[in-house]
């Protein structure tokens, strides 16, 4: 009998930042000769059908299905709903995706391997789950598909989360009420030589009366999670995080490190942009000066105050050199004092013509390889940072939440391809900083090296591509 083909369902978190990383991901897997079928939530899959079209030609091996998240179209889904979003696909799309996954399983041929259903694929042989989806995890172990987990953010942050039991048990955790945010946190393996309280996730911050965010248990509980599925996937390079993935690998049964997975995999065939995309911005870039333009983006969920929006604005105009800001429609809150000029308009009006390019949503990977980019001004999301990291372009952080607090502790004081303003929102300082980050040699240099050793990785022989191979051996298997 012949061997079963492999048919993977690849099952991202319906946001931007999971789509970005989990679609190169599955383009790479259709590349390898494996057939996917991608999930998407019904309502992104109408967006990306508004807003994008692929980059890639069509491939016969991956195909894209979707299931409703639960919310009201107009439901914004943004960082405010993010909880709603989080219950509302545990309560709706769960059913969905068992009655889904169970139609994907069935068969009426004795064969599984050579009888094909449903547009040319044959049943479903794995299940590549969101490691922030871990219902997903639970339906496919009931439905017995073997089931891998999927990290879209930092080793070094889901690290940090495997570690918070120990951090109570230090008594790091809570953090003291009123206690200094630049101390030192002991605990987590291999970093207690660089971080402080600051520089964990979001969530380790104090919150509610005990002290403890409610998050924090359900999070860590979710990452720990992921040890039940068969492995563990990440989009990072060994060279990047070698000390993390080690110490996490005790905690899964495998786990691979298979990134950057945007550079690795040629475009996606199926389109990934929520937004428009505006190429306007290629084209200014395209006359101005080799390395001259500071790109400030805040990835597809952080939302700034007007007040933290006119310091940003003050401090880039300050620093002089032209910038190109994403604003994306809902991006900057409104002002206090009634004031109703649109950020847009602000920006225009500060930086004078032609210094400034604001759009709503920019092609990102062709802005950061572009020669005119001389600097990151990023949230430090995890798929921004590796995006710049691959182009060797400085990064300037301002994290907001999640991950990106440890992503950027990274940056500043381990790859030292960037500089790090967490917690702090003075035109002064971001004028400062932007300069430094701008000008400064030695950050070019370790942004460079730092580029050289990622393309090392992804390239025939390194260790994400081997990873990636040893990935589909893998998968492969599970299906026979
Ligand atoms: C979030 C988290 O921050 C991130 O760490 C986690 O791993 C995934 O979810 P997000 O905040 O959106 O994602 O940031 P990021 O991970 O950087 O992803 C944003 C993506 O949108 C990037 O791939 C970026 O290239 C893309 N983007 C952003 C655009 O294509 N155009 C833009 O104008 C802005």
């Amino acid at each position: 009998m012949a061997a079963a083909a492999a048919h993977v369902l690849v099952f991202p978190f319906p946001l931007q930042g999971h789509i970005n990383c989990m679609l190169p991901f599955a383009t790479a897997l259709a590349g390898a000769g494996v057939l996917v079928t991608f999930l998407h939530s019904d309502h992104n899959l109408r967006r990306l059908g508004r807003a994008s079209a692929p980059d890639g030609p069509p491939s016969p091996r991956l195909r894209s299905l979707s299931i409703p998240d639960g919310l009201p179209d107009n439901d914004p889904r943004s960082v405010g709903g993010l909880l709603e979003l989080v219950e509302s696909l545990k309560a709706v799309a769960s059913v969905a995706f068992r009655a889904l996954l169970a139609s994907l399983l069935s068969t009426t041929s004795p064969s599984r391997a050579d009888h094909h259903h449903d547009g040319g694929f044959p049943p479903v042989t794995c299940v590549v789950a969101d490691g922030y989806l871990p219902w997903a995890i639970d339906v496919a172990d009931e439905l017995c598909v073997p089931v891998l987990a999927f990290r879209t953010s930092s080793a070094c942050s889901i690290l940090a989360f495997l570690s918070a039991p120990r951090l109570f048990e230090l008594g790091e955790l809570p953090f003291p009420a009123g206690g200094d945010l630049d101390e030192p946190v002991r605990g987590v393996p291999g970093m207690e030589s660089f971080l402080r309280r600051r520089d964990l996730p979001s969530s380790f911050r104090r919150a509610g009366e005990h002290g403890v965010n409610p998050r924090l248990p359900v999070l860590v509980e979710d990452t720990f999670h992921s040890g039940k599925a068969r492995a563990l996937i990440f989009n990072t390079a060994a060279s990047l995080e070698r000390s993390a993935l080690a110490h996490i690998a005790p905690h899964m049964r495998d786990v691979f490190a298979v990134g950057p997975l945007h550079a690795m995999s040629p475009a996606p065939a199926v389109a990934t942009s929520l937004w428009r995309e505006d190429d306007g911005c290629v084209a200014w870039l395209d006359g101005q000066a080799d390395r001259s333009v500071v790109y400030v983006s805040l990835g597809s969920l952080a939302v700034m105050s007007h007040g933290q929006f006119t310091e940003f604005l003050s401090g880039l105009v300050a620093a002089g050199h032209p910038f190109l800001w994403v604003l994306r429609p809902d991006m900057v809150g409104e002002s206090r004092d009634g004031d109703a000029t649109t950020p847009q308009d602000a920006i225009r009006a500060a930086a004078g013509d032609g210094k400034a390019h604001v759009v709503a949503w920019a092609p990102q990977w062709d802005v950061l390889r572009h020669r005119a980019v001389g600097c990151f001004l990023t949230h430090a999301g995890w798929n921004s940072t590796l995006e710049a990291v691959v182009e060797g372009v400085p990064m300037l952080c301002w994290p907001f939440f999640a991950d990106q607090q440890i992503n950027s502790r990274f940056v500043g004081a381990v790859w030292r391809n960037g500089l790090d303003m967490k917690d702090v929102c003075e035109r002064g300082v971001v004028e400062k900083t932007v300069r430094e980050a701008m000008e400064s040699d030695e950050i070019r240099q370790s942004a460079e090296a730092l580029a050289e050793q990622v393309k090392r990785d992804i390239a025939d022989g390194g260790s994400s591509a081997m990873e990636f191979k040893r990935l589909v051996s893998f998968i492969r298997e599970l299906g026979s």
